[in-house]
């Protein structure tokens, strides 16, 4: 009886660890094979070598760039290189990627820049806000962007145990924003079989010098995060879960689900058109090439544009589409103009015409 138990036992035990596989490779791993889809008139940007993980343009077409993003289970081209925020203007006729200078006082050596968010206050100062990783750990920077040399100074660190795992961020003000946590446990075995189990248990968090707090989670990996042109609604990515949750956002800064649409793709950072409101999706198509790099086999890339996301039937287009060979693991794209830039965590840049 006993031996029949244990059997039983290990039977139940082996089930579930299949169940989970399976449910692991259908999600971070997911597959797709990829049909490459071009556009014309599409160029690697030059000086961008090592990643250009997440993209912000402001509304006069400068647009930043987070570069040289390290990650634990992730390549990088330059392991020993600090990160760094490059800026390109996209009034020019063929525009290049340069670093942008930061005041001195802030850590550069330990500089490890993941998601990023611009705001223009009333009086038209930019800001920048910046999730960065020092030694693994999670902080937002705050910058202020200087318009005369084009510098960015420093202006503080937010640090907070509720911001444990940031990777992405949307700033609402010079002192408040939205942050996702992309996992729930910071110690990297934990952090991996969290992921491997697919427990939902990522979240936003909205943070203000008064009040910090959770304002939504059930997210298996939250990303990318960002928000309407008339400031209503608030749409997360979540990588793991393939798909994109709009909340509504309320005055008290609390947030309530409204739908959630489903993809057929690892979804990374989101970019909101100002203009038409669309939501341009960098997006991974093989998350098994992405963690485990393979030069010969590269992970491809896919760029997503979601149109009337507040209808019934919200169009999905699949607007670029590459196994690789053009550019690997594409993780943002953002639009201005009739441009087209497309970013990746660890590779080059694109920049298209629309
Ligand atoms: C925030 O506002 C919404 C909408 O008015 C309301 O439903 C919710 O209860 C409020 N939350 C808090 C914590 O006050």
């Amino acid at each position: 009886m006993g031996k029949l138990l244990a059997l039983a036992l290990v039977g139940i035990v082996g089930a579930l660890i299949g169940e989970r596989i399976v449910s692991f490779r259908n999600s971070v791993c997911a597959s797709r094979k990829v049909t490459p889809k071009r556009l014309p008139n599409c160029h690697l940007v030059k000086g961008i070598e090592f990643g250009s993980e997440d993209i912000d343009i402001l509304p006069n077409g400068l647009a930043f760039i987070s570069s040289g993003f390290k990650y634990p289970t992730l390549k990088s081209f330059v392991p020993d290189k600090s990160g760094e925020i490059l800026l390109m203007d996209l009034n020019e006729n063929n525009p290049r990627a340069t670093e942008v200078k930061i005041s001195s006082g802030f850590n550069l050596v330990s500089f490890n820049p993941h998601g990023i968010s611009t705001f223009i206050d009333k009086d038209d100062t930019v800001y920048l806000f910046v999730v960065n990783h020092p030694k693994g750990k999670s902080t937002v920077e705050l910058f202020q962007f200087v318009e005369k040399d084009r510098s960015l100074v420093h202006l503080k660190t937010f640090r907070h145990e509720l911001l444990q795992s940031v990777n992405d961020i949307l700033a609402l003000s010079p002192d408040t924003f939205y942050a996702t946590n992309d996992k729930y446990f910071t110690e990297p075995t934990l952090a991996l079989l969290e992921m491997f189990l697919g427990l939902p248990w990522t979240n936003v968090v909205y943070y203000s010098p008064k009040e910090v707090k959770e304002v939504a989670k059930g997210f298996y990996i939250a990303n990318g995060i960002n928000i309407s042109p008339n400031g209503q609604y608030v749409y997360v990515a979540d990588f793991q879960g393939h798909n994109i949750h709009v909340f509504e956002k309320h005055a008290n800064s609390s947030l309530t689900p409204v739908k959630v649409l489903q993809l057929d793709t690892l979804v990374d950072n989101i970019f909101v058109d100002p203009y038409t409101g669309d939501l341009w999706v960098g997006c991974s198509p093989n998350g098994l090439k992405l963690f485990l790099y393979d030069p010969e086999n590269p992970p491809g890339s896919e760029v997503l544009r979601i149109q009337d996301i507040h209808s019934e039937k919200p169009t999905v287009t699949q607007v670029y589409a590459d196994d690789g060979s053009e550019l690997q693991g594409s993780s943002v794209a953002a639009v201005h103009a009739n441009k087209l830039l497309i970013g990746t965590v660890f590779h080059r840049a694109l920049s298209c015409d629309l």
